[in-house]
């Protein structure tokens, strides 16, 4: 392919470097540039070999322990994403502080004598909620909402990361290499060849980051090889980079690809994510991938062209999705959140251990400390001790509280009046449950009823009627109806009334997407929820935002204890419901234990060792420890057991430990604070030697078995054997070999030139729209990136949405409204 050189190189030297050209000037100090095919730092060459850590996964006084520890496998330089909807939760409401307390990452960083990739988005996927985007772009209060097409040139979006980028490059610019930082280079986009191929909106991104950050600075941008030559741009704007996982490319196609986009003599091969492991969905099995095809295949790019080539390990330490932060992919119809552990199979485990404690395979971290040792002929420091990590015992957690009676002191103030209901997002609401409730004439439930929630709720619906369990829904299954049973329906309410409860607990919104099309909003999705076929008008919402569950369901002075024992006592009273007990209704749980300051083990960095939440015989729900959010459990599905406790979350004397379990309680009541990880839940079994039906059986069975039937009515030990023949109906393991296909025909087509432009002619595409065609619109113009995109269903762009009110495209709802701006802290 012949390259086309940039008349504005000529331009950046004459001027010193000051234009718009990607290299600094060389030689000159500082600088970091570009000159033979080869990075060069103050005019002399650099092999950057780099491992991503994000610090938004990894507890902020743990940060120095986990840089101290890649410090020691020999990487020089950390690659860093920046999550947008982490610093600005609110528009115009940024928070730097605890985790998100970038300038201290920096310092740190700095400090480890490490260079920075800065990978400052705006989208960054990265497995993290809505790809990084703040929650409140969906809301139609905020300018844009729902309207806004994010990562195109929509001058809306345009504007608001204009406004980001202002803040956060004013605090990044004095890490700059050339202001004396670590900072070497700053990413444009984030794989944006997935989704389109507009040079404009790439150089509207160059033109912010030139105005906010540095008009020097050498920027880059980053495709798989088979994508690059459409998010990126030809010649010397952007230095184009690939990446790519161990034996995914043979690295000369790989960074042929980006050479064909480099200028002449600019183009250090560079693999920007190099995957040490790989991410894991809840109900698949934990990633476990080849460490031998890593070691190779690091070795061959450390030796590749003479030593001139670069890579950055994704990830060398993963860390943890803490809280409600962790994303989902959408494969067709199947939603797939992200399990809570980041671990990735990463060199450094989630805890900052060696090897793949818990998963096992070959030891990574010391293989690859030795090649890079060897290779880089330096000396590197001995690694840090290992982590401690200690069981702490069993916990009992029997103060409960029904999440139902909890609804008040969550929300307090009574619920907001609405027609119809709306997305969690348009009350102000980041994440949570949401509970619709409205109320019926008792005769609308004299027989049996069809409720149908017009679409699937985002993503998991426990509908009530007169406060007994009725049915649930997930966002995953095709129905979107359940039968309400007439016998549920006690008509207590004034006037004879029925009350309807739908509680809708959100997961990760999808991470993955492109346009407006593709991106995740939560709660009831449809307004048009129906009885019967009949449209149900007048609800009152609760967003239930749970930032602050320890205090708000149980610091409530004198009442507090009296609440909680009557509400204990009520759901040991309300009978039975289709055979189960009421225990599976929402509720929190609660218990404490004593960490003795005499005898408590401490890790490396003074704070107590860090611990494992083992959630056996537990189904599915969210867990704290002292207030702080661990993240969501579902060991009903698996594979991940075992929540990652770090140590600082932890404290001498008495510790509480809150769970809110949304299906249905371990029958003993109590959780164990184990001193392994256990990946090897449900979803694992579907793997070939997985254990015995039997042993399946005992392990779904709590850890710390309590006396059977101890309160009265028990008859079963936590998830029964139904359930583990439920998943044995392969219903994950659909699911996995799904986004397994995926991934692979991902890259195989993305694979090579020629190969891409053999699937560009499949024909099933061509002009059909078929739905079931992953690879086209419709047009008959293939393009990988398009995939997701296309399954979703709605394919085609949104042409009018805007100021026309006639848009006929489901997500802009027809409203055509540009709303004017309007802050939405609750
Ligand atoms: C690699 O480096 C050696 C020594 O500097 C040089 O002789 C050789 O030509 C280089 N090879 C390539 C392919 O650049
Ligand atoms: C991962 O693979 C290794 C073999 O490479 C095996 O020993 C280990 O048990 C596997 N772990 C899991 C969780 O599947
Ligand atoms: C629920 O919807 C499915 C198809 O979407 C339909 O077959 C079924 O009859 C419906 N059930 C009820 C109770 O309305
Ligand atoms: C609402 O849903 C009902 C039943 O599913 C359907 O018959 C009706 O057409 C829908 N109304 C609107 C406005 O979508
Ligand atoms: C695709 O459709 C166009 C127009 O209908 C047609 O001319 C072309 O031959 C088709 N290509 C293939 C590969 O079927």
């Amino acid at each position: 392919m012949p390259r086309a050189i940039a008349p504005l190189l000529l331009l950046a030297l004459l001027a010193g470097g000051a234009a718009a050209g990607a290299a600094t000037a060389v030689g000159a100090s500082p600088s970091f540039g570009i000159k033979d095919d080869q990075l060069l730092l103050d005019g002399k060459p650099i092999q950057v070999i780099s491992g991503s850590m994000h610090y938004f996964r990894i507890h902020p006084d743990l940060w120095e322990d986990r840089l101290a520890r890649a410090v020691a496998m020999g990487i020089n330089t950390v690659e860093v994403y920046t999550p947008w909807n982490m610093h600005e939760p609110y528009p115009g409401q940024y928070v730097w502080s605890g985790i998100a307390d970038l300038e201290r990452w920096m310092d740190l960083i700095q400090k480890s004598g490490l260079k920075v990739l800065l990978r400052p988005g705006p989208y960054i996927c990265a497995e993290w909620d809505n790809g990084g985007f703040p929650h409140w772009f969906a809301s139609s209060k905020v300018a844009g909402g729902r309207t806004m097409r994010m990562r195109t040139n929509d001058p809306l979006y345009l504007d608001h990361v204009d406004r980001w980028w202002a803040v956060l490059f004013s605090k990044l610019r004095r890490y700059l290499h050339e202001n004396g930082g670590p900072i070497l280079m700053v990413q444009i986009e984030n794989e944006y060849g997935f989704c389109g191929e507009d040079k404009e909106y790439l150089r509207r991104l160059i033109d912010i980051t030139r105005t906010h950050l540095s008009s020097d600075v050498l920027l880059f941008s980053t495709d798989p090889p088979g994508v690059a030559s459409r998010g990126s741009i030809m010649g010397d704007e952007l230095y184009t980079v690939v990446d790519f996982g161990p034996g995914w490319f043979d690295p000369s196609s790989a960074f042929a690809a980006q050479a064909a986009m480099n200028a002449p003599g600019k183009s250090p091969p560079f693999c920007s994510e190099f995957y040490t492991g790989w991410l894991t969905h809840w109900g698949e099995a934990m990633a476990n991938t080849s460490s031998e095809v890593l070691f190779k295949d690091t070795q061959v790019l450390l030796e590749w062209a003479n030593s001139t080539a670069s890579l950055s390990f994704y990830m060398i330490h993963g860390g943890t999705n803490f809280g409600f932060w962790a994303g989902a992919n959408v494969d067709g119809e199947r939603y797939l959140p992200h399990i809570t552990s980041y671990d990735y199979d990463a060199p450094i485990s989630e805890a900052g251990d060696y090897c793949q404690p818990g998963i096992g395979g070959d030891c990574k971290y010391y293989v690859l400390r030795d090649l890079i040792a060897k290779h880089t002929g330096r000396s590197l420091p001995e690694p840090p001790p290992r982590p401690a990590i200690r069981s702490y015992g069993k916990v009992d957690v029997k103060e409960s509280l029904p999440l139902m009676e909890a609804v008040p002191a969550l929300f307090s103030g009574g619920g907001i009046r609405a027609e119809v209901p709306d997305i969690m997002e348009e009350y102000g609401q980041r994440w949570g449950l949401i509970l619709y409730r409205t109320r019926l004439l008792a005769k609308a439930l004299e027989k049996d009823g069809a409720l149908d929630l017009g679409g699937a709720p985002h993503d998991y619906a426990t509908v009530f009627v007169d406060g007994e369990l009725a049915g649930r829904l997930d966002r995953s299954e095709p129905a979107t109806n359940l039968t309400l049973r007439a016998r549920h329906a006690q008509g207590k309410g004034k006037g004879n009334q029925i009350q309807l409860d739908i509680l809708v607990e959100a997961m990760g919104r999808q991470n993955f997407g492109c346009d407006t099309g593709n991106w995740d909003w939560k709660g009831l999705t449809s307004q048009n929820v129906t009885l019967n076929g009949k449209r149900l008008r007048g609800w009152e919402v609760f967003p239930l935002q749970l930032d602050d569950v320890s205090d708000l369901a149980y610091a409530s002075g004198q009442s507090g204890a009296a609440l909680v024992s009557a509400a204990r006592r009520r759901m040991l009273e309300v009978p039975a419901v289709g055979g189960k007990r009421n225990a599976d209704a929402p509720a929190f749980f609660r218990g404490t234990f004593e960490v003795d300051a005499a005898t408590a083990v401490r890790g490396p960095s003074g704070h107590l060792a860090d611990t494992y939440l083992a959630l056996h015989g537990w189904s599915k729900g969210i867990a704290w420890v002292n207030g702080f959010n661990l993240g969501w459990y579902w060991p009903r599905l698996g594979p991940q057991m075992t929540l990652y406790v770090p140590g600082p979350v932890l404290r001498e004397g008495a510790n509480e430990v809150v769970l809110l379990e949304v299906e249905r309680a371990a029958h003993d009541e109590a959780v164990l604070l184990d001193d392994k990880p256990d990946f090897w839940g449900p979803a694992a079994w579907l793997r070939p030697g997985g254990p015995s039906a039997a042993r399946r059986q005992a392990l779904l069975r709590p850890r710390a078995l309590g006396p059977r039937g101890a309160s009265g009515s028990f008859d079963e030990g936590g998830l029964d054997y139904k359930l583990a023949k439920e998943l044995e109906t392969a219903t994950w393991d659909v699911r996995r070999q799904a986004v397994t296909k995926h991934l692979e025909l991902l890259y195989q087509a993305s694979q090579s030139q020629s190969e891409r432009n053999k699937v560009e002619q499949c024909e099933c595409c061509n002009g059909s729209g078929e739905k079931e065609c992953a690879w086209c619109h419709g047009t008959g113009a293939m393009t990988v990136g398009d995939m997701l995109y296309c399954s979703e269903g709605g394919c085609s762009p949104c042409p009018v949405c805007r100021g026309t009110g006639a848009c006929k495209c489901e997500h802009c709802r027809g409203t055509g409204r540009r709303a004017s701006w309007l802050p939405l802290a609750p």
